[in-house]
C-alpha cells in the first residue's frame, strides 16, 4: 500500500465536459498523480439523483472516462473508476444514513435549489445525495477533496460525520478530509459565456455557454464570438465593471500559461473581435491533441473496460478495511 496521502474525486457524468471542467478539475488532477494516491469516480449513483436518460448515461459515462484518460489521467498511477462498480460505496452511504440527522440534510443549499429546479422529482436520492457524497470520501480515509465552493456545505458534512462517529465509537473508523485548493488556483473560475457573472456549467441547457472538450474549431469560433462582452472597446481586467472581458482573459491566461498582465499587454489597442478570435484558435490548437487522444481511447471499449476493471479492483481493496472496522465497531457479526 502507499503512503502518499490520499486524494479523492467524483464527477458526474451528466452534460458535456467542457473547458471549465477542464481548467477547474481535471488538468489540477493530472499534476497531483505523482504526489497523491488518487482516486477519480465517475458518480453514477449520484447522477440518477435527477432523470436521466439510460442510453445517454451510459454513453456519457464512457466519454467521461475517454475525456480524463485523454486529457493526461494515467491509470497507472490513478485509480480511475465507476462508482456503481464499488458497491462499498452504496454499503457505506446507509450504514452513514443511519447516522446523519434529517435536519443536517435540509439545511443542504443544493438541496434546495436542485429541489426547485425539479419539482416534479423530489426523491429521497436527491434529499441523501450528501450522505453518499459522505461515503466516496470517508470510504478511503481521504484526506485532501479537490471541490468547488458549491460542494463545500457537502464537505463539511462529511467532516461532521467522520467527526461524530470517530467519537462515538473511541476509535479512528475515519480520517477527516480536508478540502483541497489547488498550489495555483489561478482562473480557477470560468464564468458562462452569455452570462459572465454566472459559473460555466456542463449542464447548461444553453450550450453557447460553455466550450464542450469536442467542439470543434468553428463551433468554438462561433461561440467566441457571440460571448458576451461589455460596454466600451478597451481591453483590460476589470471584473467587477467587465465581467465579460475578464472571463476571455482569464481564459486565455490559463490556456497559454501566460498571466492576465501580460496577456493584457499582447491585446493593448486591439479590439474585442482580435481577442475572441485570437482566443478561440488558441482553445482550438490547445483541445486538439485531446480530441485526438479521446477519438482514438474511445475507439477502444475492450481497454477502456479493462482500465475500468482494474479501477475498480483497486478502489475495492482499498475501500473494503475501512468499511470492515465500521461494520465491526457497528456490532455486525462479520463474515
Ligand atoms: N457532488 C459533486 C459535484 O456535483 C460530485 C461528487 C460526488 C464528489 N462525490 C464526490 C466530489 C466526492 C468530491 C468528492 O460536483
Amino acid at each position: 500500500m502507499t503512503s502518499k496521502p490520499t486524494l479523492f474525486s467524483g464527477i458526474q457524468p451528466s452534460g458535456d465536459l467542457m473547458i471549465g471542467n477542464y481548467i477547474g478539475s481535471i488538468k489540477n488532477w493530472v499534476k497531483m498523480q505523482d504526489d497523491y494516491n488518487c482516486l477519480f469516480s465517475l458518480v453514477n449513483l449520484h447522477a440518477i439523483t435527477v432523470e436521466q436518460s439510460p442510453e445517454a448515461l451510459k454513453k456519457r459515462s464512457l466519454d467521461f472516462v475517454a475525456w480524463y484518460l485523454a486529457a493526461g489521467i494515467d491509470p497507472d498511477k490513478s485509480t480511475v473508476f465507476i462508482q456503481s462498480h464499488v458497491p462499498e460505496h452504496s454499503e457505506l452511504a446507509w450504514l452513514l444514513n443511519c447516522h446523519t440527522y434529517m435536519g443536517e440534510l435540509n439545511r443542504m443549499t443544493q438541496f434546495k435549489d436542485k429541489s426547485a429546479k425539479h419539482e416534479q422529482n423530489i426523491n429521497v436520492g436527491l434529499f441523501d445525495y450528501p450522505a453518499l457524497m459522505a461515503a466516496d470520501i470517508l470510504l478511503y480515509q481521504t484526506e485532501k477533496v479537490p471541490v468547488g465552493a458549491d460542494q463545500k456545505q457537502h464537505l463539511e458534512l462529511t467532516r461532521d460525520l467522520a467527526i461524530r462517529l470517530n467519537n462515538k465509537f473511541e476509535r479512528e473508523l475515519f480520517k477527516v478530509p480536508e478540502p483541497f485548493i489547488p498550489p495555483t488556483s489561478a482562473g480557477g473560475r470560468i464564468m458562462s459565456l452569455q452570462d459572465p457573472t454566472a459559473k460555466m456549467s456542463k449542464s447548461d441547457e444553453n450550450k453557447d455557454n460553455f466550450i464542450a472538450l469536442a467542439d470543434d474549431r468553428k463551433q468554438i469560433l462561433k461561440k467566441l464570438k457571440k460571448a458576451v462582452t461589455d460596454s466600451g472597446s478597451e481591453i483590460y481586467y476589470d471584473l467587477e465593471n467587465k465581467p465579460g472581458v475578464a472571463n476571455l482573459l482569464t481564459l486565455y491566461s490559463v490556456i497559454s500559461d501566460q498571466p492576465i498582465d501580460a496577456v493584457v499587454k499582447h491585446f493593448e489597442g486591439k479590439m474585442y473581435g482580435h481577442l475572441k478570435i485570437e482566443l478561440a484558435e488558441l482553445i482550438a490548437d490547445y483541445l486538439e491533441p485531446i480530441q485526438n487522444r479521446f477519438t482514438e481511447i474511445r475507439s477502444n471499449e475492450t481497454e477502456l473496460h479493462a482500465i475500468l476493471t482494474k479501477g475498480a479492483d483497486h478502489a475495492r481493496q482499498q475501500a473494503q478495511p475501512t468499511l470492515r472496522a465500521f461494520q465491526e465497531a457497528l456490532g455486525f457479526v462479520l463474515r
